[in-house]
């Protein structure tokens, strides 16, 4: 292949070039912006991202470069979302007509809808539904700009059903989006386990992880730490199976209930703490002086009607390092938006716009440890990167449940491209009709 791709005329180039290591502090704002800029792009790989004259002086020698003009428009890296439960049988219609009635979340579970609802979805499903249906969603993911999902496993919870999805997660890898897996065995207990969770627990150390990195199936162990799930002890245990067995661990931690969970995520080292809604300062003081990320789900928050998002503030001011991601789920945030995610984070918790855009896409990379390859538009990386139809990123955010992403490009491939609306001049007006 030899394959050479330059985008021209960016009317303002976000590079989010910067330091080794996540945003931190006042760095989160720093977005790497370059007013008219160019990228050159050589096999999906980048050659040079930075000014247009720069950029184009290395291309002018060049034969066959396939061009985009990208007239003007925002030209960023393609986010990284972080944490999604992308392999999922069914929406949970049922459960959010309860919760619009006034049940909440541990209620409708209790009622017998919830994760569990999930599980016996997922069990049942054939393999080639469960693909199919992912397939649809990472096509949603990339018309939203998105090139590359963490996607966890968790709604099956026995070794037949964790398998099926952690293999699908393996079959759409690539396909067009970047797939990082992660097992999550302990989401709930499941119903075989209900009298006995930390007989779960050894199983899953025992039997499930293990089998898993021999496969090569996962590459992150996650677990859900809260009230009508794991507590911190067995949270615990689970992690530390997982990181003796060479995973890299994540938790979802103080979403509903404070249960310590951020510091023992900070203790064994974790490359993130997701959720945080009900974090206090002592959590984000430790996460600060830690280099386990933040992750935080804004999109969880209003899809359940909540009031209390997680205090972005104080993480980013006291130097915590924050990712922004959809926690896409038929539960808690049926959403592929990570746009509407970073309104979300503006609105909702005070970030900024730049410091949204980078939470979503170079600390959203460090998040799954892949930094190295995407999350920001530098020589070396993948072009992975996104055409916005606007001229200011700012926009991005302020326009809230509306999609801009004009062009989605993944290894220099154009994935995405934003379609027409027909205007063929329909007879009558609404007063004729009347
Ligand atoms: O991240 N809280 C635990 N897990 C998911 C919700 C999963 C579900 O309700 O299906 C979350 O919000
Ligand atoms: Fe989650």
């Amino acid at each position: 292949m030899n394959d050479i791709l330059l985008i021209r005329h960016a009317g303002q180039l976000l590079t989010l070039r910067g330091p080794e290591g996540p945003r931190r502090g006042a760095a989160l704002g720093d977005i790497g912006l370059v007013a008219d800029g160019a990228v050159l792009v050589h096999d999906g790989i980048i050659q040079a991202a930075g000014p247009a004259e720069e950029v184009e002086r290395l291309a002018a020698d060049l034969r066959d470069v396939r061009e985009i003009d990208a007239a003007g428009r925002v030209v960023m890296p393609g986010f990284v979302d972080s944490h999604t439960h992308l392999v999922y049988s069914r929406p949970r219609l049922l459960d959010y007509e309860m919760r619009l009635r006034g049940a909440d979340y541990h209620e409708i579970a209790a009622a017998g809808g919830g994760i569990l609802s999930s599980v016996n979805a997922l069990r049942a499903a054939a393999p080639e539904e469960l693909e199919a249906q992912a397939r649809r969603t990472g096509y949603h993911f990339a018309q939203h700009g998105t090139t590359a999902v963490e996607a966890k496993s968790g709604y099956a919870l026995d070794e037949t059903g964790e398998m099926k999805t952690l293999v699908v997660m393996a079959a759409i890898d690539g396909q067009p989006l970047d797939i990082v897996p992660t097992y999550l065995g302990a989401h709930v207990v499941p119903p075989e386990y209900a009298r006995n969770p930390g007989a779960y627990v050894d199983w899953m150390c025992a039997e499930m992880m293990p089998r898993i990195r021999r496969q090569r199936l996962a590459a992150f162990a996650d677990v859900y730490c809260d009230r009508g799930a794991f507590t911190l002890d067995q949270s615990r245990r689970y992690l530390e199976c997982a990181r003796d067995l060479g995973f890299e661990l994540k938790v979802h931690a103080e979403q509903f209930t404070h249960t310590g969970a951020a510091l023992l995520a900070v203790e064994l080292n974790a490359t993130s703490a997701d959720h945080l809604e009900q974090a206090d300062a002592s959590d984000a003081a430790a996460l600060s002086r830690s280099s386990t990320m933040a992750t935080l789900l804004p999109g969880s928050v209003f899809h359940l009607g909540l009031d209390r998002y997680a205090p972005a503030r104080l993480l980013i001011d006291q130097g915590a390092a924050v990712a922004l991601a959809t926690d896409f789920n038929p539960g808690t945030s049926p959403t592929c938006s990570m746009p509407m995610v970073l309104s979300l984070a503006c609105t909702q918790m005070q970030m900024s716009p730049a410091e949204a855009v980078s939470a979503a896409t170079i600390n959203g990379a460090h998040a799954v440890r892949r930094a190295d390859l995407t999350g920001s538009l530098e020589r070396g990386k993948l072009a992975d990167m996104i055409v916005l139809e606007a001229e200011d990123y700012r926009e991005l955010s302020y326009y809230f449940g509306v999609n801009l992403v004009a062009m989605t490009i993944k290894r220099g491939v154009v994935i995405y491209q934003q379609g027409e609306v027909f205007n063929p001049a329909i007879k009558g007006s609404a007063a004729d009709a009347r």
